[in-house]
C-alpha cells in the first residue's frame, strides 16, 4: 500500500480531514481536502463536521483551528513547524497602549500565538485586513505583530491613526529589490505580484498587492502571460497548475518558509495513525481568543 493510500485509509478510520496552506510541499497540497490561504482555512475550520482535523501548516494555524473547534482533535504533522512572526508582539505593550488610548482597537494578524489573540479585539488575515480595519468604529489602531502588513493597511485607511509594532516575516523581509529588478530587466512584460508582508520598497514597485489567494486570483484573471511572484515559493505549485500557459518567476534567492516544508506525507500518516502531536489549548485561552477570531469571521463574512 502506498503512503497516499495509507493516509486515505487512516483518514476514513479516524473520521479525519486534512487542511493545508499553499506554502506546504506539493505532495501535501495534493492530498489535502482543503487547500487555501489563512482566511479561507479559518472559514473552513469553523464549519467542519469531521472529528479529527490534521492541519498541515504552522503552529498558529493549528491553534486557531483548535480554538474554533474546541471539541475536535486537532493534529499537526510536525509540532516544530512554527511562524517566527507569531511571537513578535507582547501582551504588556497591548495593556500599556490600552491605558494610553481609550479609543484603541487591537488588531491582531492571525499569524500570532493564541495568547496575543486573547488580548486583541479582532483578528485579521492579509485577505481581509483593510476591510476589517475600515469597518471598525475606533480611530486608533494598534496592529500586531506585522509591521509590513500594518503599514500597507495604514496606507489604504489614511483616516485612522496607526500604532505600529516591529514584527516581520523573515521570509518576505528577505526578498531583495535588486533581484526583482534583475528579473524585470530580463522579463519586462512581467507583472509584479506581491504579498503585503513584503517591505515597502517591494510593495512600491508592484502591480498588485494581496494575500496568497489574491495573488492566485489576479494571475488567473490577468491577460498578462508572465509574472514575478514576491511571496513564498510554495504558491508556485498552484499557480502553475491553474495557469499552465503562463510563466512565473521567483527571485534567485527563493523565498522559502522552512517551517512549512517540515511537513511530509510520512509525518502526516504517523499522526493520523497514533494521534500524536495533538494541539492543546486551555479553556480560558480558547474562550478569550475565540472572540477575536469570531469577530473576524463575522466582519469579513
Ligand atoms: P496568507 O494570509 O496569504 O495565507 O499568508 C499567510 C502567511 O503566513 C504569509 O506568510
Ligand atoms: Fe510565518 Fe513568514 Fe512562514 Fe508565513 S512565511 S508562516 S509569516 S514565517
Amino acid at each position: 500500500m502506498s503512503i497516499v493510500e495509507k493516509i486515505q485509509r487512516l483518514k476514513k478510520e479516524k473520521d479525519g480531514v486534512i487542511l493545508a496552506h499553499y506554502y506546504v510541499k506539493p505532495e501535501i497540497q495534493e492530498i489535502a481536502d482543503y487547500i487555501g490561504d489563512s482566511f479561507y482555512l479559518s472559514k473552513i475550520a469553523a464549519g467542519l463536521t469531521e472529528k479529527t482535523i490534521v492541519f498541515c501548516g504552522v503552529s498558529f494555524m493549528g491553534e486557531s483551528a483548535k480554538i474554533l473547534n474546541p471539541d475536535k482533535t486537532v493534529l499537526m504533522p510536525d509540532r516544530r513547524a512554527d511562524c517566527a512572526m507569531a511571537h513578535m508582539a507582547d501582551a504588556e505593550s497591548i495593556k500599556r497602549l490600552r491605558e494610553k488610548y481609550k479609543d484603541l482597537a487591537v488588531v491582531c494578524y492571525i499569524n500570532s500565538m493564541a495568547e496575543l489573540k486573547c488580548y486583541s479585539d479582532v483578528c485579521v488575515t492579509s485577505a481581509n485586513a483593510v476591510r476589517i480595519v475600515k469597518a471598525l468604529p475606533n480611530k486608533y489602531i494598534y496592529f500586531i505583530p506585522d509591521r509590513n502588513l500594518a503599514h500597507y493597511v495604514a496606507e489604504q485607511v489614511p483616516e485612522k491613526n496607526f500604532i505600529f509594532n516591529e514584527g516581520y516575516c523573515p521570509v518576505h523581509e528577505r526578498i531583495e529589490l535588486s533581484e526583482i529588478r534583475k528579473l524585470k530587466e530580463t522579463h519586462p512584460e512581467a507583472e509584479i505580484l506581491t504579498h503585503p508582508e513584503c517591505p515597502k520598497n517591494i510593495r512600491d514597485i508592484s502591480d498588485y498587492i494581496g494575500s496568497t489567494s489574491g495573488i492566485l486570483n489576479y494571475a488567473a484573471e490577468s491577460e498578462g502571460k508572465e509574472f514575478i511572484i514576491c511571496t513564498e515559493n510554495g504558491v508556485r505549485y498552484e499557480l502553475e497548475k491553474q495557469n499552465p500557459e503562463k510563466l512565473f518567476y521567483f527571485t534567485e534567492t527563493e523565498p522559502v518558509c522552512e517551517d512549512m516544508k517540515l511537513i511530509t506525507l510520512e509525518k502526516l500518516a504517523y499522526v493520523l495513525e497514533t494521534g500524536e502531536n495533538e494541539i492543546c489549548v486551555s479553556d480560558e485561552v480558547i474562550k478569550k481568543a475565540a472572540k477575536a477570531l469570531q469577530n473576524m469571521l463575522e466582519i469579513a463574512g
